[in-house]
């Protein structure tokens, strides 16, 4: 789901993403006998089997820290797969200020600085190894041709092996969703309007598959 950057102790930036989508990945993925971890935003509604271990964060780089932390471990506990469904923050305000921003004051400028990009970095430090296989969402508000652009371009410019394309206007906050999935081998496959939990099972069909 979405991240909540702050700007004050009661405000905060962040996207209209619901975290439904990885929610159904990860319960689908729990369904076929993966062992889950699902890392999450505070605004997802999370219903999840028990054994699926959920850890809750904030902010891009909590999730960062967290993403780091179960793929940086001992060699027993290494994911196989890392889907980010997540609509991480690209950018954050440049400093968070300690009291309430009080409206008597000047009208207040929020500057703002990159969050990293957390499945970048997955990408670069895999380097030539074959796993965790890495998996990510690319959301667009135009039109089909560009949405299987940027999904490609995404493939390269972020090292993964597959790239889940969608419209924000057929995803957010809803419980279906229409996709497109194109892998680094070329394949494009265009997944229709169904409810998340059958995308999800074709998501992770396109996994197996890598
Ligand atoms: N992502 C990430 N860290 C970020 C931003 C995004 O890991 N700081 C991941 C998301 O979880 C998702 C993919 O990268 O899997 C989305 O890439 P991004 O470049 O942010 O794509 P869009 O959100 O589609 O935005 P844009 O096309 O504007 O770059």
């Amino acid at each position: 789901g979405a991240r909540r950057e702050p700007i004050d102790p009661v405000r905060f930036v962040s996207n209209r993403s619901s975290g439904k989508m990885g929610v159904a990945l990860a319960r689908e993925a729990f369904r076929r006998g993966a062992d889950v971890t699902l890392i999450f935003g505070v605004g997802a509604k999370v219903r999840v089997p028990t054994p699926i271990k959920c850890v809750v964060v904030n902010t891009a780089l909590e999730m960062r820290e967290a993403v780091n932390e179960h793929v940086h471990t001992s060699e027993s506990h290494k994911p196989d797969v890392v889907i980010m469904a997540a609509a991480v923050a690209d950018y954050r305000p440049s400093s968070v200020r300690d009291q309430k921003i009080k409206k008597s004051g000047k009208v207040p400028q929020i500057g703002l600085t990159k969050n990293p990009d957390i499945l970048q970095e997955l990408g670069v430090e895999r380097g030539e190894e074959r796993r965790p296989v890495l998996v990510g969402f690319s959301v667009e508000t135009g039109e089909i041709d560009e949405l299987l652009q940027d999904a490609r371009s995404k493939l390269n410019d972020k090292k993964v092996d597959l790239i889940v394309g969608n419209f924000a206007s057929d995803a957010f906050d809803l419980d279906t969703n229409r996709v497109w999935l194109v892998d680094r081998s070329g394949r494009q496959e265009e997944v229709a309007l169904s409810y998340k939990s059958r995308v999800a099972n074709r998501v992770l069909d396109a996994i197996l598959r890598l």
